[in-house]
Formats: structure tokens, C-alpha cells, sequence
């Protein structure tokens, strides 16, 4: 479980957290969802060390990473697997060559180790005959996939992924969200997944925190977020029509 209290961060003037507080929870896909600015991708850097709050805590199962020492942090950063917008891809090498390169960083292990956990983590994302080909070679799903592949191939026990589905047509998006889900059951992970697809909050969305404008508005599950009347998650939501249409049906059946 990752504990955030009271997370606050600012660039020069402008307060971009204004004091956050939630956990995260193990084994589930805990989704950050709010729109454009309101500070996702900031939070999660914030997780990943990136950026360094101005205030309060994060503690990762208990351990409080201001008060980590450098080696800890450095054992801390092994703990954890990302998947950056965009994938973030190596362009000049192979997909095996891209889901090695953590554990060529970070492990100790042997080349034929190395290679055993690449093909096992490759057959698990389901990329087929492609070990081989650069990522110019793939499609955009295909290239979330490696992406994935390379976050889990060091055993994480947190998982970040920034906007995963972004570039992705709505059916891909479920089967890149659902393959999430299940290594996030699967292997008992952490995982936090920032999104403003509203179809990723109804696959995945166990605990969801919804951020606005650097406060955290609201939080619970997709269960919830349908029956919330909060203005401002609701503006969020039924932005779109089709959201609309959906809870009234909703409440039809309830
Ligand atoms: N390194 C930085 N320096 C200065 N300002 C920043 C920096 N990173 C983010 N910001 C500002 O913080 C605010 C929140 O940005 P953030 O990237 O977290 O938004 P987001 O919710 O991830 O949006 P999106 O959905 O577009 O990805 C924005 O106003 C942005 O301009
Ligand atoms: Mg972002």
C-alpha cells in the first residue's frame, strides 16, 4: 500500500498539489483520473521520486521515503515498474532488447536469466513473433505491451502507468486496461494508472481518486463515481453523453 498525506508541490508560483491525501491500495488498479492540469502526472512523479514535494509524506508499505536513505531509495526505485506516456520505447532496439534493459540495470541476473524471464514476460503481455523487431515496427498497442512487458520483468511490487491508453483505439484501450488488471491481481501489485478515459474507469477502476485543479475532490469506487453528486465529478463524467445515458439506465435498474 502506498500512504500519501498531505502531498503538496508548486512550480514558482503556481500550487500544482494543494495538500493530497489517499492510499493506494496492493493488489488493485488504483486510477487517477481529473482533466487536463489538474495535476495526474505530477502526483505520479511525485511516487516515482521524480519530483520531490514541497510537503508531506508518501511512504511505500510503511516506509517513508523522505526519511530513505539513498540506498533505500535506490532499492526502492528497483520495487517499482513504469509505463510513461507515449511508451517511451528505445527506438534503436529490438522488443527483447527494450524489456532486458531493466534488469540489465537493476539485477544481478545471468544472460540465460535474463533471457528466460524476457521470453516469460513477452508470452505474457501475448506479443507474438516479435522479439525481434524494433518499436517502428509495432503497432501502438502492441508497443503498450512491451511497454508493460519491460515495467513487470523486474517482479515490481508498484506499477505507475502514465495515460496507457492514450493513441490507443477504444478496443485496445479495454485489452491494455484489462491486461493491467490482471498482472495487477495476478502478482499482487500496487498499481496506479493515470487516465481521463471514462471506458478505463468502468473496466478498472477499483479505488479511484479524482483530482481537481490540485485538490483531491473525490475518491471511491466505479460503483460510486455513478452515483456521486458531486458537482465536480459529475461534471467530469458527464462531460460526455454517453455517460449520461448510462446512469440514467442505471438508476432505472437500481
Ligand atoms: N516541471 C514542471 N514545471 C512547471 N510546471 C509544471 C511542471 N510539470 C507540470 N507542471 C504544471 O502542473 C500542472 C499539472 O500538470 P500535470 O502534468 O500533472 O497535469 P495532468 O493532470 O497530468 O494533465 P494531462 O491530462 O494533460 O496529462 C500544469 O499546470 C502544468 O503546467
Ligand atoms: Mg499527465
Amino acid at each position: 500500500m502506498i500512504e500519501v498525506k498531505n502531498v503538496e508541490k508548486s512550480f514558482g508560483d503556481a500550487k500544482v498539489l494543494k495538500g493530497i491525501t489517499t492510499t493506494f491500495e496492493t493488489g488493485k488498479t488504483n486510477l487517477i483520473i481529473g482533466q487536463s492540469g489538474s495535476g495526474k502526472t505530477v502526483l505520479l512523479k511525485s511516487l516515482l521520486g521524480i519530483h520531490q514535494p514541497d510537503s508531506g509524506t508518501i511512504s511505500f508499505d510503511g516506509r517513508i521515503y523522505s526519511e530513505m536513505t539513498s540506498d533505500e531509495k535506490r532499492e526502492l526505485r528497483t520495487e517499482i515498474g513504469m509505463v510513461f506516456q507515449g511508451s517511451a520505447l528505445f527506438d534503436s532496439m529490438t522488443v527483447e532488447e527494450n524489456v532486458a534493459f531493466p534488469l540489465k540495470m537493476f539485477s544481478h541476473k545471468t544472460p540465460a536469466e535474463i533471457k528466460e524471464r524476457v521470453d516469460f514476460v513477452i508470452a505474457r503481455v501475448n506479443l507474438i513473433n516479435a522479439h525481434h523487431k524494433k518499436p517502428s515496427e509495432l503497432s501502438g498497442g502492441m508497443q503498450k505491451r512491451v511497454a508493460i512487458a519491460r515495467a513487470i520483468v523486474n517482479n515490481p511490487r508498484y506499477l505507475f502507468c502514465d495515460e496507457p491508453n492514450s493513441g490507443l483505439d477504444p478496443k485496445t484501450s479495454i485489452v491494455i486496461d484489462n491486461l493491467i488488471h490482471e498482472i495487477t491481481v495476478e502478482y499482487n501489485i500496487t498499481t496506479v494508472v493515470n487516465t481521463h478515459d471514462m471506458n478505463s474507469v468502468m473496466e478498472i477502476g477499483e479505488k479511484i481518486v479524482f483530482l481537481k485543479e490540485g485538490v483531491l475532490a473525490w475518491e471511491g469506487s466505479k460503483k460510486e463515481i455513478f452515483k456521486t453528486d458531486n458537482e465536480a465529478v459529475t461534471d467530469f463524467v458527464y462531460s460526455s453523453n454517453l455517460f449520461k445515458k448510462i446512469r440514467k439506465a442505471q438508476n432505472k435498474e437500481d
